[in-house]
């Protein structure tokens, strides 16, 4: 496996290839979400990538950056698993060097929800995501859609930029609870750990109150803000039911709907969302 960590590096590196070259950008501490990722890179793609960067852009000085999960030692053992080509770990003054000051800004659907909630993280990823692009030069990408948002704000950049990547998004891997995979779930105690399954618990209850013929969205956000209140530790930051492919919050459901969370299990943040569909 291949680890190069210059830009200038890469880029000779990326010289000699031929074919497609999937893309998986990550912050590390590598869990089963990011290897199907990989998995699924593998699978379509001639050549893969991955990159390892805890990206400060897309934190605020009163987010987690700090305490984020890392841990490279343990990343490189996973990724030995797979066919990986070249191993990305830029450095912070490789990807931000000193008098950096270009920023990229979706400007509507990250206006909303994790972008309300979170004011520097979209510019932040759509920076990141960009300035990788520029550098891998990847005929595919793949993101996870426990990061709706994500997505839609990176395919967003990428048809209004005209850049040549293909974002493929690749269904969210869970716990056998339900929690969702997330590196941040490493920073859960045992009894938050426990808490934090109310999360899937909540969506799972969207989905039975929808395919019981409910369609007010404010009737379910309530039952299942109700529900995330009645376990210790949690505090929820918000309960979305939008429109899947522009965010905007229904009032009715009618067609299909993306159904997004966020909550705070003790210090740590936890996003997941579920999609409605009008035949469920
Ligand atoms: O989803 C993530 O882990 C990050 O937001 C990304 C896309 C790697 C950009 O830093």
């Amino acid at each position: 496996m291949n680890t190069i960590n210059t830009i200038h590096n890469f880029r000779t590196w990326r010289k000699e290839i031929t074919g497609s070259l999937g893309f998986v950008p990550t912050m590390g501490s590598l869990h089963d979400g990011h290897l199907s990722l990989v998995a699924e890179a593998n699978k379509l793609c001639t050549h893969t990538v991955v990159s390892i960067y805890l990206n400060p852009a897309q934190f605020t000085p009163d987010e987690d950056l700090a305490t984020y999960p890392q841990n490279l030692k343990h990343d490189l053992k996973v990724l030995s698993q797979f066919q990986i080509n070249t191993i990305f770990i830029p450095t912070d003054s490789e990807m931000y060097p000193r008098g950096y000051s270009t920023y990229m800004q979706e400007t509507q659907l990250s206006t909303v929800l994790e972008g309300r909630s979170r004011p520097l993280f979209f510019q932040g990823v759509a920076t990141v995501v960009a300035k990788f692009f520029n550098i891998v030069r990847p005929t595919h990408a793949f993101f996870g859609e426990k990061d709706a948002q994500q997505c839609l704000v990176i395919e967003k950049m990428v048809s209004d930029l005209n850049i040549r990547t293909g974002i493929l998004k690749v269904p969210t891997v869970r716990d056998a609870d339900g929690l969702a995979v997330s590196s941040r779930n490493l920073n859960l105690s045992k009894s938050e750990r426990d808490s934090a399954t109310i999360i899937y618990k909540s969506l799972f209850l969207a989905r039975k109150l929808h395919s019981e013929g409910i369609k007010n969205a404010n009737f379910i956000k309530k039952a299942m803000s109700e529900l995330i209140r009645s376990v210790p530790f949690t505090k929820q930051d918000y309960i979305s039911i939008s429109e899947p492919s522009n965010l905007k919050e229904l009032d009715l459901i009618e067609c299909d709907a993306l159904v997004s969370v966020a909550v705070f299990v003790g210090k740590t943040r936890l996003i997941d969302n579920i999609y409605l569909n009008s035949t469920d």
